[in-house]
């Protein structure tokens, strides 16, 4: 453990302490593993063994990606060859509860697995806002425990709560984007970004720092107040059928490459808007599942790398995610 990190963890134990919380889920220093970041979402939610803790809601479809030639130029990935690599695709509402409102001020997500005709898979999950509510495991694990309903009130502990928050701010990032933003009209008029930055080493050895946004190519459209009001709590996902039976959906995967400062690990702060950009690729949704169920259900997106082409960058978070997701998965079926 290097030498600032026992007394941090000391501290943030001491905190627990005062909490009631378990003194090593709060260890400031050690990441949790992947069974403990599970155990903290059902700790909030109760055992889940039907469906996803995170992005509970959620509808299946399919489609398939095309690498642009600058795709192709910085990426030596297989999924960047150019050619048509079919997709399994998930649209889903971030929501704990799978009957949860299309309508809430909380984040649209569109995850994807890639396949190409060599059996390359690569999996990504994205949200609909830039920035990420915790800024390291630790942290997403003492904020759900923080929630945790009280057995004599059946609601979170308001000061539990307000500690976690005084002691963590950069929690509130994503929450106040999300209450400054109306939610998406439709799972196809909203950008989804990956939000953690990623490694991509190019066809000259180059290795760039970069971050994506699946930008949609109809445009970004938001549902007013009175629609947040009057529409029901389902209709993304038949809205989605009636505009995939019109005509395709494409959204174009686009990169955003980090500049001199820009923080490369912590998913809950942007990086500017004017850092360079390019097109790398076209995501086209031509089928959406008719009801429940699909190919993306039995699956999880485990947010893989591919290296050399697409490898996993600093970021914590990040490295947290593979873990957790197959262990969420498998608890799934059991
Ligand atoms: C500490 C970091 C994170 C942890 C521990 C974590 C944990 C999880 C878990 C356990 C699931 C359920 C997976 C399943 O059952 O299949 C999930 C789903 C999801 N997460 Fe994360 N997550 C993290 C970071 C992020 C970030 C940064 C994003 C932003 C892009 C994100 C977006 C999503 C999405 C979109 C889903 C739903 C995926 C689907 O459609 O199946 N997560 N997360």
């Amino acid at each position: 453990m290097p030498d600032l990190a026992r007394p941090l963890a000391l501290v943030a134990g001491a905190f627990a302490l005062l909490l009631g919380l378990p003194a090593q889920a709060q260890s400031a220093a050690e990441p949790p593993s992947s069974e403990a970041i599970v155990d903290a979402f059902e700790a909030v939610l109760g055992p889940i063994r039907t469906h996803r803790p995170s992005h509970a809601k959620g509808t299946c479809a399919a489609g398939h990606f095309v690498a642009t030639p600058d795709g192709t130029r910085l990426s030596v990935a297989p999924v960047f060859n150019g050619q048509r690599v079919p997709a399994v695709i998930r649209f889903g509402v971030g929501v704990g509860n799978p009957a949860g409102p299309d309508t809430g001020r909380t984040t649209r997500s569109l995850s994807i697995r890639f396949e190409t005709e060599a059996g390359d898979i690569w999996d990504m999950a994205n949200i609909s806002a830039p920035i990420f509510g915790s800024p390291t495991p630790q942290v997403m694990v003492q904020g759900l425990l923080a929630r945790r309903p009280d057995p004599a009130t059946g609601r979170p502990n308001a000061e539990a709560v307000a500690a976690f928050i005084a002691a963590n701010p950069s929690t509130t990032n994503q929450a106040r984007w999300l209450a400054a933003t109306l939610p998406p009209a439709s799972w196809a008029t909203t950008p989804y970004w990956g939000v953690n930055a990623f490694r991509f080493r190019g066809t000259d050895g180059e290795v760039r720092h970069i971050r994506w946004v699946f930008e949609p190519r109809a445009g970004t459209q938001r549902l007013t107040e009175e629609q947040m009001r009057s529409l029901p709590s389902e209709f993304l996902a038949d809205e989605l059928r009636r505009r995939v039976a019109a005509a395709p959906v494409e959204f174009d995967m686009v990169l955003q490459f980090a500049g001199p400062g820009d923080d490369l690990t912590n998913p809950t702060v942007t990086w500017p808007d004017d850092r360079p950009r390019a097109v790398v690729g076209r995501l086209t949704v031509t089928e959406v599942a008719p009801g429940p169920g699909g190919a993306c259900d039995p699956i999880s997106f485990l947010t893989l790398d591919q290296a050399p082409g697409i490898e996993y960058s600093d970021d914590p978070t990040l490295h947290a995610r593979t873990g957790a997701y197959a262990v969420s998965l498998s608890r799934r079926l059991q």
